[in-house]
């Protein structure tokens, strides 16, 4: 029965499980997933579609695209950098070079906005998402503040295009602006709610961080220079330039944070406010405000 287990042997469920063995073996965290979205994405078929197709046999080419996707995978290549795109608050968004993966952890900023802006939500709110990547948290917050515009800013231009071109995908285009500066620097003011997660890693720490992240995410997303708190001191010293009277603050912290950022916003003559926990239990959003 050689020919039978050749065709065995290239299945569309077999090349998964094959996958899904290398990747465990080499210590991935979620080897079943990844195998899953990288067979399909090569072969462009959906979680469904490979179900229906499971014995199907594949193609020479095909092989060959899921071996190389396999192989940038084990390379500890992100899956989301793979297939060029990640799932923020529900929305599809694609990424590039110079984004950042958004992360879940993010989430807890948008949970502390709307959870602070209450019935203020439908509201004509004035939204500036400082240093904003792929556009995560603007579009997350534009999908739930219906009157709401917004404006994104970003050193990198390759990101602010990436950015724009999401709004446009995701129909919100006619709310959203992106101009690229250093944080906050080109804006005006009277901003009703401002939102962060800027470079925070420490530079020194860059190097012990996960494979995934040190060789794959951009420096400049990462790199909040020698104590990591670089890019909180800019944004703190311009918040109450930028933001209406009663506006609000939310920045995005890195482990260990919250302490410097609570005084780096009380030095810059800001109050701050309660700090929501992410879904490990880290304290990660910080709102904080310009007046009672
Ligand atoms: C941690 S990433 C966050 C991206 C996105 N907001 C998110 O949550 O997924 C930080 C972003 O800040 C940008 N950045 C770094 N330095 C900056 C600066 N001085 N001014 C504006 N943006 C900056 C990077 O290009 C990157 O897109």
């Amino acid at each position: 029965m050689p020919a039978a287990s050749t065709e065995t042997a290239r299945s569309v469920a077999t090349m998964r499980r094959r996958l899904a063995r290398q990747f465990s073996e080499a210590g991935l965290d979620t080897p079943d997933l990844d195998a899953r979205v990288l067979v399909g994405h090569a072969l462009a078929l959906d979680h469904a579609a490979l179900a229906a197709q499971a014995d199907r046999r594949l193609s020479d080419r095909e092989a060959a695209a899921v071996a190389a996707l396999a192989q940038r995978r084990l390379g500890r290549e992100p899956v989301a950098r793979i297939v060029g795109a990640k799932e923020f608050w529900g929305l599809p968004l694609t990424l590039n070079a110079e984004t950042l993966v958004p992360r879940p952890e993010t989430e807890t900023v948008v949970e502390a906005a709307l959870a602070a802006l209450g019935e203020d939500r439908g509201q004509a709110l004035r939204i500036a998402d400082l240093d904003t990547g792929s556009g995560a948290l603007l579009l997350a917050l534009l999908s739930e503040l219906p009157a709401a515009q917004g404006v994104g800013t970003d050193i990198s231009l390759s990101a602010l295009g990436c950015a724009r071109s999401n709004a446009a995908a995701l129909g919100v285009e006619n709310r959203a602006s992106f101009v690229a500066c250093d944080h906050g620097s080109a804006l005006g003011g009277g901003f009703d709610l401002v939102v962060a997660n800027p470079p925070y890693v420490a530079s020194a720490a860059i190097a012990g961080l996960q494979p995934e992240v040190r060789n794959f995410d951009p420096r400049r997303a990462l790199d909040g220079g020698p104590d990591g708190l670089l890019a909180y001191r800019a944004i703190a010293g311009d918040a109450r330039r930028i933001l209406a009277r009663h506006g609000l603050l939310v920045l995005e912290l890195g482990a260990g944070e919250l302490e410097a950022v609570t005084a780096l916003a009380a030095e810059a003559g800001l109050i701050p406010g309660p700090c929501r926990r992410d879904l490990g239990g880290l304290p990660r959003a910080l709102a904080v405000k310009v007046s009672t």
